[in-house]
């Protein structure tokens, strides 16, 4: 993944319902990823949208009296307005409703029909509206989808795509490629599933009519996940431009990885078009123990979190809490233990201590005469935990680790402070006192750079104190190449994490 143009997705968003924690989960990886890949000197493309065909978005158009298409924008803009209210650097924002999507998805379709991978027959089977996927007859639990979704019988003409001449190439593409799909755990899922044998796939409907016409036949709308899927090609120009294609990383929750780890790499095979690089599945949000449903009335809500406890707050709970891949549980009392305990006690209290010493003590102005062995040994500590962190970031998204290992620099740092003492050598040692205070605002200055993409208004707020110019935030410029220089007047300081109180 390291080439230098870097394109990453998240799911487009199914407009029938509003915005919910797993929606700005997804999106917040997403946002941390484009982000670090930027400051890591990576040109980014970075897409989000709205999936909003389907006979899913038209059943819940038609029970709020309105038309699917009315319905669409409503809540599209509510998804969009999720991207504001949480600091998302996305780069395009799609809507399969958007005549640049339509054109395109028909396209594709022509493409694989071209190649022979499209046939007419008629399909006859069950179908879960609320999953918008087909199940066999041996999948159903009790009368429903494995997912506890309702499924209904479905008989109607379609046209399929034949996905069962595809299993040895995916096979083969999954051998050759072995990071294509992340976690480990979930990878397996996807051979075994598709060593189980592949079925065709009945690519249309005839009995909605809320989706993009089939060409040549307009009897027939396309099955929304043919038309969804091709959004991250639509939203680049596909046919005529396809600039940033590979994706890099499309990171989706686990629930639809098979559609992007098998049924997307198919239709791409069949098109003539690349494959993406890499799909990271992540894991589902419990909240406080039960899982997340609207007729449990559980549902949490990302603008009052992030009303509540602050945007950089949120996005660091949320990267914070489960390793990425794992599913976990949310509660509030988590969220509030790790806002204090990590961000305001350990960071920002560092971060307070230090810059009100330099403001008090050296006239807030930077100083350093020769350093001790101790300060050394702190800031190669943090040296050395930036270069880990960017591979847990790149290679691994490992975001929960990144972010333990920044909080072990700055519980480093104030092992320091306790061990230099700098308020007793205000008196004793003045000149030692500020080459203290320097190397920790050194250290401030690393714990900055590497925050940017986790709590990007805080990490600004902290480069700012430091008197940190915006060009000089690129993650190359951590070493002591780019370290602050001597002499260098800071503004005066301001908390950077404030301790939540519960009232
Ligand atoms: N429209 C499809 C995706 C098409 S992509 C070509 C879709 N949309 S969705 O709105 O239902 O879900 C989007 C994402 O939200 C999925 O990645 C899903 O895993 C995620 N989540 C939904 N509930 C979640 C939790 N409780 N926890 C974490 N993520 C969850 O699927």
């Amino acid at each position: 993944m390291e080439e230098r143009k870097f394109y990453i997705t998240t799911p487009i968003y199914y407009v029938n319902d509003r915005p919910h924690i797993g929606h700005a989960y997804t999106t917040i990886a997403c946002d941390i990823m484009a982000r670090f890949m930027r400051i890591d000197g990576a040109q980014v493309k970075f897409l989000t949208g709205t999936d909003e065909h389907g006979q899913k978005v038209e059943q819940s158009a038609a029970k709020n009296n309105t038309t699917p298409q009315e319905w669409a924008d409503t809540n599209s803009q509510h998804f969009h307005d999720l991207l504001a209210a949480l600091n998302i650097t996305n780069d395009d924002f799609i809507r399969t409703t958007e005549e640049r999507h339509k054109q395109g998805a028909q396209a594709f379709w022509k493409a694989i029909e071209k190649n022979g991978y499209i046939y007419k027959d008629s399909y006859s089977g069950w179908y879960s509206v609320r999953d918008e996927a087909y199940y066999q007859e041996a999948e159903l639990i009790d009368g429903k989808a494995p997912t506890g979704a309702d499924v209904e019988w479905v008989e109607e003409p379609s046209y399929f795509f034949k996905l069962s001449a595809f299993q040895d190439a995916l096979l083969e593409f999954y051998e050759e490629n072995p990071a294509f799909i992340a976690p480990e755990g979930r990878k397996n899922e996807v051979l075994s599933f598709v060593k189980g044998g592949l079925k065709d796939l009945s690519v249309s409907r005839t009995t909605f009519k809320w989706g993009i016409p089939v060409p040549g036949d307009e009897e027939h709308v396309m099955y929304v996940w043919l038309d969804a899927l091709t959004n991250y090609i639509t939203a680049l120009g596909y046919p005529f431009k396809t600039d940033f294609w590979p994706a890099s990383i499309h990171i989706v929750g686990k629930d639809i990885l098979r559609f992007h780890a098998v049924y997307w790499p198919a239709f791409l095979m069949a098109a003539g078009v690349e494959l993406p690089k890499r799909i990271f599945a992540h894991g589902w949000w419990t909240n406080e123990g039960q899982k997340i449903s609207k007729s449990l009335g559980n549902v949490i809500d990302p603008f009052a979190l992030a009303e509540e406890f602050g945007i950089d707050q949120v996005r660091y709970f949320l990267m914070r809490e489960i390793p990425f891949g794992n599913d976990g549980d949310f509660s509030r009392e988590k969220l509030i233990g790790r806002v204090n305990s990590e961000l305001a006690n350990n960071i920002g209290n560092l971060a307070q201590r230090v810059l009100s010493m330099i403001n008090k003590n050296c006239g807030g102005v930077l100083k350093k005469n020769g350093f001790h062995e101790i300060d050394k040994k702190l800031l190669s500590f943090a040296f050395v935990h930036a270069d880990k962190i960017r591979n847990e970031i790149v290679y691994h998204q490992h975001f929960s680790r990144a972010l333990e290992l920044i909080g072990q620099i700055a519980s480093r740092a104030n092992e320091y402070v306790d061990a230099t003492e700098p308020w007793k050598l205000k008196k004793e040692d003045p000149e030692r006192m500020e080459t203290v205070l320097y190397t920790l605002a050194e250290c401030l200055r690393r714990i900055g750079l590497l925050l940017q993409p986790f709590t990007p208004q805080a990490a600004d707020k902290l480069l700012n104190q430091l008197a940190v110019a915006q060009e000089q935030r690129l993650f190359h410029m951590i070493g002591a190449g780019n370290a602050l220089k001597p002499g260098t007047e800071l503004p005066a300081p301001e908390g950077i994490f404030p301790r939540f109180e519960e009232e």
